[in-house]
């Protein structure tokens, strides 16, 4: 089958997590940072696109003062599943990091090498602290270890979508977290 072949969207699909199992977890991790970082005017830099969802839900559940931003790194070539392991920076900072706490809000964790790689871009430009909050996190697949300071939930390694994931820029919109079944 290949990938245009996908039927929209459903049937393909089984549910990993529920909108409501999402909420509460956001819920939870809204919770350890504002004890973290209350007082701290943090930045929350969002590795686009996949963290799109997930960051708007973040801020809203955490309700203190905070900064966003937004880089914009791409390692998945169209059509594919597993990351090429080279990332390009499409979209680098605007403003300074010197001397802030930056938080980093990714979607999902898989091999670990666009938060290695993003970890890095940061340091260079001596912020405060940098810790990483990461709503999925695919252990299994980790090739380059990475800190995950805040954590949605563990998954199993089967390619997901939702919840800002996709798969060819697909299926982003849906609400829950999903696993494409591989085969019919
Ligand atoms: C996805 C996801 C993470 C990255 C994780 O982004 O949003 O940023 O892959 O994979 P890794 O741990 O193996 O590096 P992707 O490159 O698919 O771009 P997107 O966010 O625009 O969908």
């Amino acid at each position: 089958m290949t990938r245009k072949d996908i039927p929209l969207p459903q049937p393909q699909m089984e549910v990993l997590f529920t909108p409501g199992d999402i909420q509460s977890a956001i819920a939870r991790l809204a919770q350890e940072i504002r004890q973290d970082y209350r007082d701290k005017n943090p930045v929350l830099l969002g590795v686009l696109k996949g963290c799109f969802v997930f960051m708007s839900d973040l801020v809203r559940a955490l309700d203190m003062p905070l900064e966003i931003e937004f880089m914009s790194v791409s390692s998945y070539g169209p059509g594919r599943t597993e990351s090429s392991g080279e990332i390009r920076v499409v979209q680098g900072l605007r403003g300074t990091i010197r001397d802030r706490h930056v938080l980093v809000v990714e979607d999902i964790v898989d091999t670990g090498i666009t938060v290695d790689f993003v970890l890095r871009y940061l340091r260079r430009r001596r912020p405060a602290s940098v810790r990483v909050c990461a709503l999925f996190d695919k252990a299994a697949r980790h090739r380059v270890d990475v800190p995950i300071d805040y954590l949605g939930f563990s998954i199993p390694d089967r390619f997901v979508v939702g919840y800002g994931l996709d798969f060819d820029e697909r299926f982003r919109y849906l609400p829950g977290l999903y696993c494409l079944k591989e085969d019919d």
